[in-house]
This record gives C-alpha cells, sequence and structure tokens, in this order.
C-alpha cells in the first residue's frame, strides 16, 4: 500500500525515539521514500546518522544548514509529504502544536503541511491523562489530525500505564489503513446508537447503546475511501473524518424516515443501531404528574432493516447485528432471512467483554449463504476492521469492484 508514497518522519525528544529506527525501516521495507526531521532534542535519543542512513536521505534539524546556509524549506517538505507522521510526539509538541507554536522544524512543518498528519504521542502516564494533553490530543483530532493512541505496558519512568508509544507495526498499519482506496467512490449508510422514544417532554424509552461499534466501522470505512452517511441516535461519540456526513436522529421513526431515503443512492448499508422496538402510542405534551397512575401503551416501531431488505437491489449489500442473549445462532439466522440480509454480524451478550457500552467485542459472521466466521474477542476499532474486510471480500465476490455506475 506503502509503494512510492512519500512519508515524512518527525522526530521529537522522547526516550520512543529509538523505536523509529524500527519503524523507518518497515516503511521502506513497505516501499516508501522517508525523510525524517528532527528537533534539537530528539537527536540525544537517537542520532541524525542513524536515521540518516535508515532512511536513505539526510536528517533534518535546523530552518538552514551552518555549514553553508542553505534553507531547509518546511514549505517544500510538507508539500513533498503524501502523509506526515510525527512519532514520538512528546506531550511539550503536542501541546505547542495544539497552540499552533512553530519554534522548530518540525513544528513549522506541521504548521505548513497539506497533507494527512498522523501523531503517535508517547509520554508517561500522568502526562498522557492530563487534562491538558487530553485537551491538547483533542484540539489536534480538531483539526483533523489522525492520532495513533498510545499503548499500555511499562514505561521509561518504571511505572505501568498507558502512555508508551504504538508499536513500529501498529503506526505502519494505519498509514496502510489511510492509502488502502478499496472503498474509494462507493456510499455507505451506517447506522449508529440508541433511539429515544418519548414519553413526555422530560422522560423517554431508551436503551444502553453507546454507538461505539457503528462509529467505529464508519470511521474505519471512511478511512478507506468510502462516503460514509452516519445516522446516529443519540450518542456522546463526535466523527472524526471528514468523508463521514453525520445525520442526527431521535426516534426509530426518524432512524427509519432517514434511512428510507438515503438508502437508494448506497452501495452499501450497515445496520448497527439498537432501535427501539416499541413506542408509546401517545406522546404527553406536558410532565406526567407522580401522583398519576400510570400506565404506558405501547405500540410497534417499523423495522428498519426489514424494510431496507424489501427495498434493496442486486447491486446493494445489506448488513445487520444481532445481539443476543439467548438460542444466538437460531436467532441471528432467523433475522438474517426474515430482514433479507446479506449478512449479520452476531455478538452474544454472554461472552464477557461483549455489547453495550464495552470497548471490546467478539462476533461471529453469518452469511446468506450459510457459512458462519468466528473472530476472537478484540477492541470494538479491530471489530470493525475485520467486518470492513469482509464487506470488501463480499462485495469483490458479488460484483467485482462495486462503482458508482451501478447505483
Ligand atoms: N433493526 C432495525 N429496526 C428495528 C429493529 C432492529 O433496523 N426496528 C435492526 C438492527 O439495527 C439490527 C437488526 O435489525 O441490525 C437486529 O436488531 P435486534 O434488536 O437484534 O433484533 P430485532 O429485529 O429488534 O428482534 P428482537 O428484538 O426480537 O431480538
Amino acid at each position: 500500500m506503502l509503494v512510492g508514497k512519500h512519508i515524512l518522519v518527525g522526530i521529537t525528544g522522547g526516550i520512543a525515539a529509538y523505536k523509529v529506527a524500527a519503524l523507518v525501516r518497515l516503511l521502506i521495507k513497505e516501499g516508501a521514500e522517508v525523510k525524517v526531521v528532527m528537533t534539537d532534542t530528539a537527536k540525544r535519543f537517537i542520532t541524525p546518522l542513524t536515521m540518516a542512513t535508515l532512511s536513505k536521505n539526510p536528517v533534518l534539524v535546523d530552518f538552514f544548514n551552518p555549514e553553508n546556509g542553505e534553507w531547509n524549506s518546511h514549505v517544500d517538505l510538507g508539500l513533498w509529504a503524501d502523509a506526515y507522521l510525527i512519532a514520538p510526539a512528546t506531550a511539550n509538541s503536542v501541546g505547542k502544536m495544539a497552540a499552533g507554536i512553530a519554534d522548530n522544524l518540525l513544528l513549522t512543518t506541521y504548521l505548513s503541511a497539506k497533507c494527512p498528519v498522523f501523531v503517535a504521542p508517547a509520554m508517561d502516564l500522568d502526562m498522557y491523562r492530563h487534562p491538558a494533553t487530553r485537551r491538547n490530543i483533542e484540539t489536534l483530532q480538531s483539526h483533523g489530525d489522525t492520532i495513533i493512541d498510545a499503548e499500555a505496558g511499562e514505561l521509561a519512568s518504571g511505572l505501568e500505564g498507558k502512555g508508551r508509544m504504538a508499536e513500529p507495526e501498529t503506526i505502519v498499519a494505519y498509514l496502510d489503513a489511510y492509502f488502502d482506496t478499496s472503498f474509494s467512490g462507493i456510499h455507505v449508510l451506517v447506522t449508529a446508537g440508541p433511539t429515544y422514544e418519548n414519553i413526555d417532554p422530560v422522560r423517554f424509552i431508551g436503551n444502553y447503546s453507546s454507538g461505539k461499534m457503528g462509529y467505529a466501522i464508519a470511521e474505519t470505512l471512511a478511512r478507506q475511501g468510502a462516503d460514509v452517511i452516519l445516522i446516529s441516535g443519540p450518542t456522546h461519540l463526535s466523527p472524526l473524518h471528514p468523508n463521514i456526513r453525520r445525520v442526527n436522529v431521535v426516534s426509530a421513526n426518524e432512524m427509519y424516515e432517514e434511512c428510507v431515503h438515503l438508502f437508494p443512492s448506497c452501495n452499501i448499508a450497515v445496520m448497527c443501531a439498537a432501535v427501539a422496538d416499541f413506542t408509546p402510542e401517545k406522546q404527553e405534551e406536558n410532565k406526567i404528574k407522580q401522583k398519576t397512575d400510570l400506565t404506558i401503551a405501547l405500540t410497534k416501531t417499523k423495522d428498519i432493516a426489514a424494510e431496507l431488505g424489501r427495498m434493496k437491489h442486486d447491486s446493494q449489500i445489506l448488513a445487520g447485528f444481532a445481539l443476543e442473549t439467548d438460542n444466538e445462532l437460531h436467532n441471528a439466522r432467523e433475522k438474517l432471512r426474515s430482514k433479507n440480509l446479506d449478512f449479520i454480524v452476531l455478538n452474544s451478550l454472554n461472552d464477557t467483554g461483549s455489547g453495550f457500552g464495552s470497548d471490546t467485542n467478539k462476533i461471529t459472521i453469518i452469511d446468506a449463504d450459510g457459512t458462519e466466521t468466528r473472530f476472537d474477542m478484540k477492541p470494538k476499532k479491530d471489530v470493525a476492521k475485520d467486518i470492513a474486510a469482509y464487506i470488501r471480500q463480499k462485495s469483490e465476490e458479488k460484483y467485482g469492484q462495486i462503482t458508482d455506475s451501478e447505483l
């Protein structure tokens, strides 16, 4: 994926700088062309000579070469790069990047880079979780930068916790995924989160869905080039990728209306939302008083996935989810059939670490052709990658490369 790509690697002054030697070797092995820019402090952790030898290019530290006065242009570097990877990014550099401070070549290049920026923070655990660092990282995300989250483990300080720079293989996988444009030109609809069914102006019937799975799928597909419409019930999450258009809804009926309207112009739909199956027959205009004797009459909502299953034409792929507590495989197969899905992703609440609110999930994909594929327990982001890979394989099997013209 990285063949011929220009990767600019920015090294700031943290102990994890030593890992960048291995990282640059991996990038070169993948066929990338690499240039390195370092801060002055980074030179104390790894020598420019090492990095120049591995990257096969002179390393840049200063605004000009003190020997001959030759100018090192941050603008040219920014233009040369297809991606700018800052690894390790210390708390100090992350803070400066968030604030727009440009007091070295690495930082001026950050401000002038037009390419996507990837930031792999590395610091001690207390620094990593400090509100100032959290805020700075959020600011970088709001600039559109991709944060390659630090990993948990033993730290240089001897403490254990989150703050280690991601492993070189993980960082390369992020870049690979970025340049993987398998879904380029493909329109995907993803539903996510819960729906809220109002009882009166202050109360609703809802569920525990956090939306994490749906958002992770939307992000993964968007990163691989898809144009994603994310129809989201109320969640605390915000999608970060520019290819994602978020449509906010509250109730099952609002989600139904948006899906039915938008599905015809999509190639793929992934139904992750935990849609309420029942809604109050009547919404009270005023708050129901405590003293009232209350029975709420409910009526069934429309089944969105089933409706899209009826609307679906041959060049569309429709995927659903089944969250089950018992008789899992049987129930999931029944949903797959009755909703006319191409495949269904089953997760069982009986698996510890699966389900609402958790950051991990264990899934089985059941295909309309009867095959079952089981996956291990993984972070939801990795589950999203497995589902994206399954969709890709499915679409290639079914139609070869799907293109806009097939719509
Ligand atoms: N779904 C939907 N619209 C509904 C209910 C469910 O689109 N009104 C979708 C979900 O997004 C999911 C799939 O259908 O992709 C299965 O949802 P689930 O809640 O597991 O099952 P239900 O069909 O609601 O059946 P039951 O609650 O009886 O298990």
